[in-house]
């Protein structure tokens, strides 16, 4: 399986004169990637993939959830949400209230440890949180908040280090027990259905959208999706995200993600968060 230069471009605009979402300032690297693990998958030459994209609006739909990587668990990068626990909220914790934009959420599992953290600190009720993504199919795994119990055990630990390696009076697993249904036999856990009410879920592009829901947030979390995109998509989101948070707001992106060039004026790193000048 190849795909030429000229096939790669046509991929892209095909996937963009039929539906409109717009991959141009993706990484190629990862858009190779991905083009070429779809070839294997369905078994066709580039050519063929070019044509059915231009004739089957399922299959392109199909294709575009097979473009984004969805890649996630619970409480991933527990030094993360460490600082988040010991200084960001904290912090934000003063305010009225406080509204979180999870952008490029996935399945869900970094919304609901966003929740969980703020149960555990007190903040629930002050929290409004928002969790947008591009692909429809994750966002209705999030809505429903059910995970594979054996693939999540082995992130019991994030749990641990976020909380109980700072007080020697929670015991291991006690978190996780506390907000999930756990049922071994069905390999199912399941988020407690009142937090299940709390995130708004929306479908969003970030490429060709601005912030959807009319708040300013004082948080922001888009971890581990820049980096999929291009210096200058990159550029564009760290400008729309500065636009949209609060006075002294708070972006988080991956720990493999920084801000950079001209950007880094806007905003004030401290541990792994970026606080709005
Ligand atoms: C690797 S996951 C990251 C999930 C979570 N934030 C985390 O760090 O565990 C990246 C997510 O970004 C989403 N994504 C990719 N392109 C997007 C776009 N243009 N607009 C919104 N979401 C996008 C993907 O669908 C995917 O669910």
């Amino acid at each position: 399986m190849d795909i030429s230069d000229s096939e790669f471009v046509k991929i892209i605009d095909t996937i963009r004169s039929f539906c409109g979402y717009d991959f141009r300032d993706y990484s190629n690297k990862s858009l190779m990637r991905r083009f070429l693990k779809i070839l294997l998958d369905y078994r066709i030459t580039a050519s063929e993939l070019i044509h059915n994209l231009s004739v089957e609006p399922q299959f392109l739909e199909e294709v575009v959830k097979k473009i984004t990587v969805n890649t996630t668990e619970m409480f991933r990068d527990p030094l993360m949400w460490t600082d988040l626990r010991k200084n960001v909220l904290p912090q934000l914790s003063q305010k009225h209230t406080i509204n979180i934009w999870h952008s490029g959420c996935s399945s869900g599992q970094e919304v609901y440890s966003m929740i969980i953290l703020l149960a555990e600190m007190g903040l629930s009720d002050k929290a409004n949180l928002y969790a947008t993504d591009l692909n429809t199919d994750v966002l209705e795994a999030a809505k429903k908040g059910v995970y594979k119990y054996r693939f999540n055990a082995g992130y019991l630990d994030n749990f641990d280090k976020v909380f109980v390696n700072n007080n020697p009076l929670i015991d291991k697993g006690e978190i996780y027990r506390k907000y999930f249904d756990i049922d071994v036999a069905t390999d199912r856990i399941k988020i407690h259905p009142n937090l299940l009410e709390k995130p708004v879920f929306a479908k969003h592009d970030l490429v060709n959208e601005d912030n959807p829901f009319g708040v300013r947030f004082d948080l922001i979390m888009c971890r581990n999706v820049i980096i999929y995109f291009n210096y200058h998509l990159q550029g564009r989101l760290f400008t729309m995200f500065h636009r949209n948070l609060t006075d002294s707001g708070i972006l988080v992106m991956g720990v493999h993600e920084s801000i950079h060039g001209e950007f880094l004026s806007l905003f004030e790193k401290s541990n792994y968060h970026y606080q709005k000048k």
